[in-house]
């Protein structure tokens, strides 16, 4: 297996729920001696107090520069200045209900932010080693009961934010057969684990059973999604930078399906086990609500190209991971406080009334 060598690592969007994982990977658990650089807007969902810890052990090779992926010339600087030679995409506004909502910035950041990005590496391509694209299965759209999504999977984005997604992926496949520019690119289910913003299914589940508010499940609760701990989602982007094939692209999944509804059951479960409530489990919190327009039923991805070239396997199945998560969650009061107040704002509680 080859093994590329970069030193100075720009992350986007490393402020953000995975973005934030992978920079603590990459420092504490890789073995990278490189410095790396993290660029985020600090939107709504980028939280600088997801690396707090690393801003004070890895002063000397960790920057956190507050910019905008749109925004050119800052970038253009930071290439130049830092001498970067390989870059991980994750910036992007990443939640679908917001993107139905409001697809503007979904637009711009996940496309023109993008563009911006891959302009740069072609600018700067005597120096670019890697371009990775951190993306997203819901490219592909929507499962039946049955089978899996591969790399060979049509794209067929169903939301503005899928489509953003597969726009960007788009682009980053044009600039390795145009221009020749070095790239890689993943993409993932869902992810959950620490640090991840509460508008989204799993965090918000578990924040509202341990305050007893309602449970809220989108139609009948059948809809499924592959889980995967979000620690594995970050030694998998990883394993494909540095070991990788230039040009390809890998799913990365957790063979994890499961039911929303049996997602939040287990969530009750789980709770109701660490943290009993007498004669009231918190399963009679679920509230079926009003359903997501253009729901996709169904996603699974089949990863042998991830296992087989990269010899890549998640270490987490849902069972520990979701109890992690938990605790996680729970032993991090300050953190909770902090994201669902000021200017975090829940967004699933301006949405319904709840
Ligand atoms: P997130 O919403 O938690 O974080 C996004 C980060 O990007 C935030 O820190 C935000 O401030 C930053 N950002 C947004 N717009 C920006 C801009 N214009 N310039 C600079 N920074 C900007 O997202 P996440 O869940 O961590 O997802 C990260 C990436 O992984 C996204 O590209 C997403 O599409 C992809 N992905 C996510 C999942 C998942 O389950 N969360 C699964 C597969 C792929
Ligand atoms: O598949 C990868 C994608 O997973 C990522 O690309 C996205 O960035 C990420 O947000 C996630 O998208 P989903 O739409 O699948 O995640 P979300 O947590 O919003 O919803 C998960 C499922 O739970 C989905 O079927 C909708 C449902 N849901 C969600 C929320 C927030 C509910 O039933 N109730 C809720 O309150």
């Amino acid at each position: 297996m080859q093994q590329r060598q970069f030193k100075t690592l720009l992350v986007t969007g490393g402020c953000g729920f995975i973005g934030a994982n992978f920079i603590r990977f990459v420092l504490m658990g890789s073995g990278f001696q490189g410095q790396i650089i993290n660029v985020d807007k600090l939107t709504y969902a980028g939280n600088p107090e997801n690396l707090s810890d690393i801003v004070n052990q890895y002063n000397n090779r960790y920057h956190f520069v507050h910019a905008d992926i749109c925004e050119s010339s800052t970038l253009e600087n930071l290439f130049q200045s830092f001498h970067i030679d390989a870059i991980c995409h994750f910036a992007a506004e990443s939640h679908v209900d917001r993107s139905i909502d409001r697809p503007d910035d979904f637009i711009r950041t996940n496309i023109n932010g993008t563009f911006t990005l891959l302009e740069l590496a072609r600018k700067f391509q005597d120096q670019i080693v890697l371009f990775h694209h951190v993306s997203t299965d819901e490219v592909y759209g929507s499962l039946t009961t049955n089978g899996f999504f591969t790399e060979k999977t049509p794209y067929h984005p169903n939301s503005p934010y899928s489509a953003s997604k597969a726009a960007s992926d788009h682009l980053v496949n044009a600039y390795a057969h145009t221009y020749n520019l070095p790239i890689t690119l993943s993409n993932c289910s869902n992810n959950y684990g620490p640090y991840q913003f509460p508008e989204k299914l799993i965090p918000l589940i578990i924040l509202n059973a341990l305050s007893d508010k309602p449970l809220p499940i989108y139609g009948n609760g059948k809809n499924v999604r592959d889980w995967l701990y979000v620690l594995d989602h970050c030694k998998a982007i990883w394993t494909i930078m540095n070991h990788g094939s230039c040009g390809e692209t890998y799913l990365i999944g957790g063979h994890n399906e499961l039911q929303n509804i049996h997602v939040v059951e287990k969530i009750c479960d789980v709770l109701d086990d660490i943290l009993p409530k007498q004669n009231n489990p918190r399963r009679s919190l679920i509230q079926f609500v009003k359903d997501r327009p253009g729901h996709d039923f169904r996603y699974a991805i089949d990863c042998s190209k991830l296992n087989n070239e990269l010899n890549w396997y998640p270490s987490e199945d849902f069972e520990t991971g979701i109890r992690k998560t938990i605790q996680w969650y729970m032993d991090h009061p300050q953190w909770v406080h902090h994201v669902q107040t000021g200017e975090y704002k829940r967004w699933i509680e301006t949405h319904y009334q709840l």
